[in-house]
Protein backbone atom coordinates (compact mmCIF):
# COMPACT_ATOMS: atom_id res chain seq x y z
CA UNK A 1 0.00 0.00 0.00
CA UNK A 2 1.39 3.28 -1.09
CA UNK A 3 3.46 4.59 -4.31
CA UNK A 4 5.53 7.17 -2.80
CA UNK A 5 9.77 6.44 -3.00
CA UNK A 6 9.07 4.24 0.04
CA UNK A 7 6.61 1.85 -1.62
CA UNK A 8 7.86 1.84 -5.42
CA UNK A 9 11.55 0.91 -3.62
CA UNK A 10 10.31 -2.13 -1.82
CA UNK A 11 8.73 -2.88 -4.88
CA UNK A 12 11.55 -3.03 -7.10
CA UNK A 13 13.66 -4.76 -4.36
CA UNK A 14 10.86 -7.46 -3.95
CA UNK A 15 10.56 -8.04 -7.54
CA UNK A 16 14.04 -8.36 -7.33
CA UNK A 17 14.13 -10.82 -5.33
CA UNK A 18 11.51 -13.29 -7.06
CA UNK A 19 8.31 -11.79 -5.66
CA UNK A 20 5.34 -10.48 -7.29
CA UNK A 21 5.18 -7.09 -5.86
CA UNK A 22 1.66 -5.42 -6.69
CA UNK A 23 1.46 -1.74 -5.40
CA UNK A 24 -1.67 0.12 -4.71
CA UNK A 25 -1.74 4.15 -4.59
CA UNK A 26 -4.92 5.72 -3.99
CA UNK A 27 -3.70 8.70 -6.17
CA UNK A 28 -0.77 8.79 -8.39
CA UNK A 29 2.65 7.46 -7.61
CA UNK A 30 5.52 10.18 -6.05
CA UNK A 31 2.08 12.54 -6.17
CA UNK A 32 2.86 13.68 -2.48
CA UNK A 33 5.71 13.88 -0.30
CA UNK A 34 8.39 12.24 -2.63
CA UNK A 35 7.56 14.66 -5.35
CA UNK A 36 7.66 17.30 -3.11
CA UNK A 37 11.11 16.81 -2.11
CA UNK A 38 14.34 18.43 -2.41
CA UNK A 39 16.16 15.65 -2.82
CA UNK A 40 19.02 15.62 -0.11
CA UNK A 41 20.92 12.85 0.55
CA UNK A 42 22.76 14.43 3.40
CA UNK A 43 22.88 12.06 6.86
CA UNK A 44 25.46 13.93 8.75
CA UNK A 45 23.62 17.50 8.46
CA UNK A 46 20.62 16.22 9.00
CA UNK A 47 20.87 14.28 11.66
CA UNK A 48 23.31 16.08 14.18
CA UNK A 49 22.31 14.50 17.70
CA UNK A 50 24.61 11.49 17.65
CA UNK A 51 24.80 8.20 16.36
CA UNK A 52 22.02 6.25 16.99
CA UNK A 53 20.28 3.48 15.12
CA UNK A 54 18.59 6.51 12.93
CA UNK A 55 21.76 7.66 11.75
CA UNK A 56 23.23 4.61 11.11
CA UNK A 57 20.36 3.49 8.74
CA UNK A 58 20.70 6.93 6.86
CA UNK A 59 24.61 6.32 6.81
CA UNK A 60 23.66 2.75 5.15
CA UNK A 61 21.11 4.33 2.84
CA UNK A 62 23.77 6.61 1.83
CA UNK A 63 26.36 4.38 0.79
CA UNK A 64 23.55 2.02 -1.27
CA UNK A 65 22.68 5.17 -3.44
CA UNK A 66 25.18 5.07 -6.24
CA UNK A 67 24.35 1.46 -7.41
CA UNK A 68 20.96 1.90 -6.46
CA UNK A 69 20.41 4.74 -8.68
CA UNK A 70 22.58 3.55 -11.31
CA UNK A 71 20.16 0.17 -10.93
CA UNK A 72 17.03 2.50 -11.02
CA UNK A 73 18.57 4.17 -14.17
CA UNK A 74 19.17 1.06 -16.08
CA UNK A 75 16.07 -0.50 -15.99
CA UNK A 76 14.35 2.23 -16.63
CA UNK A 77 16.40 3.78 -19.08
CA UNK A 78 15.68 7.25 -17.71
CA UNK A 79 18.26 9.79 -16.52
CA UNK A 80 17.79 11.97 -13.73
CA UNK A 81 19.63 14.20 -11.86
CA UNK A 82 22.66 12.91 -8.87
CA UNK A 83 24.54 14.75 -7.80
CA UNK A 84 27.63 14.73 -5.39
CA UNK A 85 27.70 18.17 -4.48
CA UNK A 86 28.94 17.94 -0.69
CA UNK A 87 27.16 20.62 1.66
CA UNK A 88 28.18 22.88 3.58
CA UNK A 89 26.68 23.40 7.28
CA UNK A 90 26.98 27.18 8.25
CA UNK A 91 27.54 29.11 11.65
CA UNK A 92 26.74 32.78 12.34
CA UNK A 93 28.29 32.70 15.43
CA UNK A 94 31.40 31.48 17.82
CA UNK A 95 28.78 28.89 19.47
CA UNK A 96 27.17 27.71 16.51
CA UNK A 97 31.02 26.80 15.58
CA UNK A 98 31.54 24.96 19.05
CA UNK A 99 28.22 23.02 18.02
CA UNK A 100 29.47 21.89 14.68
CA UNK A 101 33.01 21.40 15.43
CA UNK A 102 31.33 18.83 17.90
CA UNK A 103 28.90 16.82 15.78
CA UNK A 104 32.17 16.91 13.16
CA UNK A 105 34.37 15.05 16.37
CA UNK A 106 31.60 12.12 16.32
CA UNK A 107 30.74 12.23 12.73
CA UNK A 108 34.45 11.11 11.70
CA UNK A 109 34.13 8.14 13.66
CA UNK A 110 31.29 7.01 11.27
CA UNK A 111 33.14 7.81 7.81
CA UNK A 112 33.12 11.66 7.71
CA UNK A 113 35.65 13.24 6.45
CA UNK A 114 34.43 16.69 7.40
CA UNK A 115 36.68 19.87 7.91
CA UNK A 116 35.56 23.12 9.33
CA UNK A 117 36.03 25.90 6.63
CA UNK A 118 36.68 29.83 7.30
CA UNK A 119 37.44 33.02 6.10
CA UNK A 120 38.95 32.78 2.05
CA UNK A 121 39.00 29.43 2.30
CA UNK A 122 35.33 29.14 2.87
CA UNK A 123 34.40 31.86 -0.13
CA UNK A 124 36.40 30.11 -2.18
CA UNK A 125 34.62 26.94 -1.68
CA UNK A 126 31.15 28.74 -1.72
CA UNK A 127 32.13 32.34 -3.52
CA UNK A 128 28.24 33.91 -3.03
CA UNK A 129 27.81 32.80 0.45
CA UNK A 130 27.64 35.83 3.11
CA UNK A 131 30.26 36.74 4.74
CA UNK A 132 28.51 37.18 7.69
CA UNK A 133 29.10 33.54 7.93
CA UNK A 134 31.76 32.84 10.98
CA UNK A 135 32.48 29.32 9.08
CA UNK A 136 30.97 26.29 7.91
CA UNK A 137 31.21 22.35 8.23
CA UNK A 138 31.94 21.01 4.81
CA UNK A 139 30.89 17.48 4.44
CA UNK A 140 32.17 15.88 1.09
CA UNK A 141 29.96 13.02 1.80
CA UNK A 142 26.48 13.91 1.37
CA UNK A 143 24.74 14.20 -1.94
CA UNK A 144 21.72 15.09 -4.05
CA UNK A 145 19.17 13.51 -6.44
CA UNK A 146 16.15 15.37 -8.65
CA UNK A 147 13.23 13.25 -6.84
CA UNK A 148 10.28 14.13 -8.75
CA UNK A 149 12.41 12.62 -12.12
CA UNK A 150 13.79 10.14 -9.87
CA UNK A 151 10.27 9.01 -8.38
CA UNK A 152 8.90 8.69 -11.65
CA UNK A 153 12.12 6.63 -12.98
CA UNK A 154 12.04 4.24 -10.45
CA UNK A 155 8.20 3.89 -10.97
CA UNK A 156 8.95 2.91 -14.85
CA UNK A 157 12.02 0.54 -13.04
CA UNK A 158 9.25 -1.58 -11.53
CA UNK A 159 6.97 -1.64 -14.26
CA UNK A 160 10.03 -2.73 -16.40
CA UNK A 161 10.95 -5.29 -14.12
CA UNK A 162 6.93 -6.85 -13.94
CA UNK A 163 5.57 -4.52 -10.78
CA UNK A 164 1.48 -4.18 -11.20
CA UNK A 165 0.82 -0.96 -10.26
CA UNK A 166 -2.88 0.44 -9.37
CA UNK A 167 -3.36 4.32 -9.26
CA UNK A 168 -5.92 6.06 -8.50
CA UNK A 169 -7.87 3.84 -6.55
CA UNK A 170 -9.16 6.11 -3.86
CA UNK A 171 -9.61 4.40 -0.58
CA UNK A 172 -8.55 1.35 0.40
CA UNK A 173 -9.87 -0.79 2.96
CA UNK A 174 -8.00 -3.74 4.32
CA UNK A 175 -10.71 -7.05 4.33
CA UNK A 176 -8.64 -9.50 4.91
CA UNK A 177 -4.93 -9.65 6.96
CA UNK A 178 -4.35 -12.17 9.56
CA UNK A 179 -5.14 -15.76 7.38
CA UNK A 180 -4.08 -14.37 3.91
CA UNK A 181 -4.53 -10.70 2.83
CA UNK A 182 -7.34 -9.24 0.74
CA UNK A 183 -7.81 -5.17 0.25
CA UNK A 184 -10.93 -3.48 -1.20
CA UNK A 185 -10.63 -0.53 -3.41
CA UNK A 186 -13.17 2.57 -3.60
CA UNK A 187 -14.20 1.00 -7.17
CA UNK A 188 -14.97 -2.48 -5.64
CA UNK A 189 -12.06 -4.33 -6.94
CA UNK A 190 -10.51 -6.59 -4.64
CA UNK A 191 -7.03 -7.37 -4.51
CA UNK A 192 -5.39 -10.59 -3.04
CA UNK A 193 -1.89 -11.39 -1.68
CA UNK A 194 0.54 -13.71 0.97
CA UNK A 195 1.92 -10.41 2.38
CA UNK A 196 0.70 -6.74 2.92
CA UNK A 197 3.00 -3.90 3.04
CA UNK A 198 1.97 -0.31 4.61
CA UNK A 199 4.18 2.35 2.84
CA UNK A 200 1.52 4.76 3.00
CA UNK A 201 3.48 7.36 4.83
CA UNK A 202 1.62 9.96 6.88
CA UNK A 203 -1.52 8.13 5.73
CA UNK A 204 -0.69 5.19 7.78
CA UNK A 205 -1.82 6.49 10.94
CA UNK A 206 -5.47 5.72 9.39
CA UNK A 207 -4.72 1.64 10.07
CA UNK A 208 -4.33 1.89 13.73
CA UNK A 209 -7.67 0.72 14.33
CA UNK A 210 -7.17 -2.33 11.63
CA UNK A 211 -4.67 -3.84 13.37
CA UNK A 212 -5.44 -2.78 16.93
CA UNK A 213 -2.32 -0.73 17.13
CA UNK A 214 -1.27 2.80 17.99
CA UNK A 215 0.33 3.94 15.13
CA UNK A 216 1.67 8.00 16.24
CA UNK A 217 2.65 9.05 12.44
CA UNK A 218 1.50 12.64 11.92
CA UNK A 219 1.68 15.02 8.89
CA UNK A 220 3.98 17.70 9.15
CA UNK A 221 4.14 19.98 6.31
CA UNK A 222 7.11 21.61 4.58
CA UNK A 223 6.70 24.54 2.37
CA UNK A 224 9.54 25.05 -0.04
CA UNK A 225 9.94 27.19 -2.99
CA UNK A 226 12.61 27.57 -5.55
CA UNK A 227 14.30 30.80 -7.92
CA UNK A 228 15.39 30.62 -11.09
CA UNK A 229 19.04 31.41 -11.91
CA UNK A 230 21.44 31.77 -14.48
CA UNK A 231 24.53 29.55 -14.26
CA UNK A 232 23.70 28.12 -11.05
CA UNK A 233 25.63 29.89 -8.79
CA UNK A 234 25.69 27.36 -5.93
CA UNK A 235 27.44 24.39 -5.83
CA UNK A 236 26.90 22.84 -2.70
CA UNK A 237 24.04 22.36 -0.70
CA UNK A 238 24.12 24.93 2.48
CA UNK A 239 22.57 24.33 5.28
CA UNK A 240 21.67 26.50 8.55
CA UNK A 241 19.55 25.88 11.62
CA UNK A 242 16.70 27.28 9.54
CA UNK A 243 16.93 25.71 6.51
CA UNK A 244 18.40 24.53 3.26
CA UNK A 245 19.23 25.25 -0.42
CA UNK A 246 20.29 23.33 -3.17
CA UNK A 247 21.05 23.67 -6.90
CA UNK A 248 19.95 22.08 -8.99
CA UNK A 249 21.14 21.27 -12.65
CA UNK A 250 18.23 22.23 -14.23
CA UNK A 251 19.00 25.80 -13.40
CA UNK A 252 16.96 26.11 -10.21
CA UNK A 253 18.01 26.97 -6.68
CA UNK A 254 15.79 24.98 -4.48
CA UNK A 255 14.84 26.31 -0.39
CA UNK A 256 12.94 24.41 2.04
CA UNK A 257 11.32 23.91 4.36
CA UNK A 258 8.85 25.08 7.00
CA UNK A 259 7.83 22.48 9.28
CA UNK A 260 4.10 23.16 9.90
CA UNK A 261 1.36 21.84 11.68
CA UNK A 262 -1.29 21.65 9.12
CA UNK A 263 -3.04 18.23 8.92
CA UNK A 264 -3.03 17.34 5.41
CA UNK A 265 -3.41 20.45 3.98
CA UNK A 266 -1.29 21.12 0.99
CA UNK A 267 -1.06 24.42 0.32
CA UNK A 268 1.53 27.36 1.06
CA UNK A 269 0.73 30.40 3.01
CA UNK A 270 2.33 33.44 2.91
CA UNK A 271 3.75 33.88 6.27
CA UNK A 272 5.68 30.24 5.27
CA UNK A 273 7.40 31.09 2.06
CA UNK A 274 7.90 34.71 3.58
CA UNK A 275 9.94 33.11 6.20
CA UNK A 276 12.09 31.37 3.94
CA UNK A 277 12.55 34.19 1.70
CA UNK A 278 13.78 36.71 4.29
CA UNK A 279 16.78 33.81 5.75
CA UNK A 280 17.68 32.67 2.13
CA UNK A 281 18.78 36.34 1.11
CA UNK A 282 20.75 36.35 4.46
CA UNK A 283 22.19 33.05 3.82
CA UNK A 284 22.93 34.29 -0.01
CA UNK A 285 22.46 38.26 -0.37
CA UNK A 286 22.20 37.97 -4.55
CA UNK A 287 18.39 36.30 -3.82
CA UNK A 288 17.64 39.80 -1.92
CA UNK A 289 16.39 40.84 -5.23
CA UNK A 290 14.53 38.04 -6.15
CA UNK A 291 11.84 36.27 -6.10
CA UNK A 292 10.73 32.45 -6.41
CA UNK A 293 9.22 31.48 -9.25
CA UNK A 294 7.63 28.33 -7.55
CA UNK A 295 6.27 27.37 -4.70
CA UNK A 296 5.01 23.99 -3.08
CA UNK A 297 4.45 22.18 -0.04
CA UNK A 298 4.64 18.49 0.99
CA UNK A 299 3.46 16.55 4.02
CA UNK A 300 6.15 14.86 5.92
CA UNK A 301 5.17 11.45 7.91
CA UNK A 302 6.55 12.30 11.24
CA UNK A 303 6.37 9.49 13.86
CA UNK A 304 6.40 10.10 17.72
CA UNK A 305 9.69 9.98 18.60
CA UNK A 306 10.95 10.65 15.49
CA UNK A 307 11.79 6.86 14.11
CA UNK A 308 10.11 5.40 11.30
CA UNK A 309 8.37 2.30 11.45
CA UNK A 310 10.00 -0.96 9.75
CA UNK A 311 8.91 -4.18 10.61
CA UNK A 312 6.36 -6.61 11.24
CA UNK A 313 3.04 -5.84 13.45
CA UNK A 314 3.00 -8.12 16.36
CA UNK A 315 -0.59 -9.65 15.60
CA UNK A 316 1.22 -11.35 12.64
CA UNK A 317 4.44 -11.47 10.18
CA UNK A 318 1.52 -11.31 7.21
CA UNK A 319 1.69 -7.32 7.85
CA UNK A 320 5.25 -5.59 7.73
CA UNK A 321 4.90 -1.77 7.86
CA UNK A 322 7.89 0.69 6.15
CA UNK A 323 6.14 4.41 7.02
CA UNK A 324 7.27 7.44 8.72
CA UNK A 325 10.41 8.83 7.39
CA UNK A 326 9.41 11.97 8.34
CA UNK A 327 12.43 14.60 6.80
CA UNK A 328 14.19 11.64 5.01
CA UNK A 329 11.98 9.55 3.24
CA UNK A 330 14.22 9.85 -0.09
CA UNK A 331 17.38 9.00 1.71
CA UNK A 332 16.42 5.93 3.52
CA UNK A 333 14.53 4.29 0.92
CA UNK A 334 16.79 1.57 -0.48
CA UNK A 335 18.15 0.56 3.40
CA UNK A 336 14.44 0.65 3.79
CA UNK A 337 13.80 -1.45 0.66
CA UNK A 338 16.13 -3.90 1.60
CA UNK A 339 15.43 -4.55 5.36
CA UNK A 340 11.39 -4.35 4.69
CA UNK A 341 11.79 -7.58 1.72
CA UNK A 342 14.03 -9.36 4.75
CA UNK A 343 11.01 -8.67 6.78
CA UNK A 344 8.99 -9.73 4.70
CA UNK A 345 11.20 -13.12 4.24
CA UNK A 346 10.89 -13.48 7.60
CA UNK A 347 14.48 -12.76 8.73
CA UNK A 348 13.93 -11.14 11.91
CA UNK A 349 17.26 -10.49 12.57
CA UNK A 350 19.28 -7.79 11.21
CA UNK A 351 21.42 -5.02 12.56
CA UNK A 352 18.75 -2.87 13.56
CA UNK A 353 17.26 -5.56 15.65
CA UNK A 354 14.16 -3.67 17.10
CA UNK A 355 15.35 -0.24 16.63
CA UNK A 356 12.16 0.83 14.32
CA UNK A 357 9.67 -1.80 15.34
CA UNK A 358 5.86 -0.75 15.03
CA UNK A 359 5.21 -1.85 18.11
CA UNK A 360 6.94 0.20 20.37
CA UNK A 361 4.43 2.73 20.75
CA UNK A 362 2.26 -0.35 22.48
N1 LIG B 1 14.79 16.67 4.35
C1 LIG B 1 14.36 17.97 4.13
C2 LIG B 1 13.06 18.33 4.69
O1 LIG B 1 12.38 17.49 5.23
O2 LIG B 1 12.69 19.46 4.59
Amino acid sequence: MGGGIIGLSCALELQTRGYQAIVLETKRCGGQASGAAAGMLAPYSENVEGPDAFFQLCLDSLRLYPQWQERVKQISGQSFEYTDSGSLYVAYHDADLLALEGRLLWQRQFGSSGTILEGAELQRKEPLLTRDARAALYTPEESHIYAPHYVKALELACRGLGVHIYEQLDKLEIVEWQSEVVVRAADGRFFEGDQLLVCSGAWAQQLAETFHMNLPIYPIRGQICAYEVEAQPVSHMVFCNQGYLVGKENGTLVCGASEDVAGFDTSVTEKGIGRLKNWNKQLFPFLADKAPFHSWAGLRPATQDGYPLIGPIPESNRVVFAAGHYRNGILLSPATAVLAADFIADKQHNAYNQAFSPNRFG
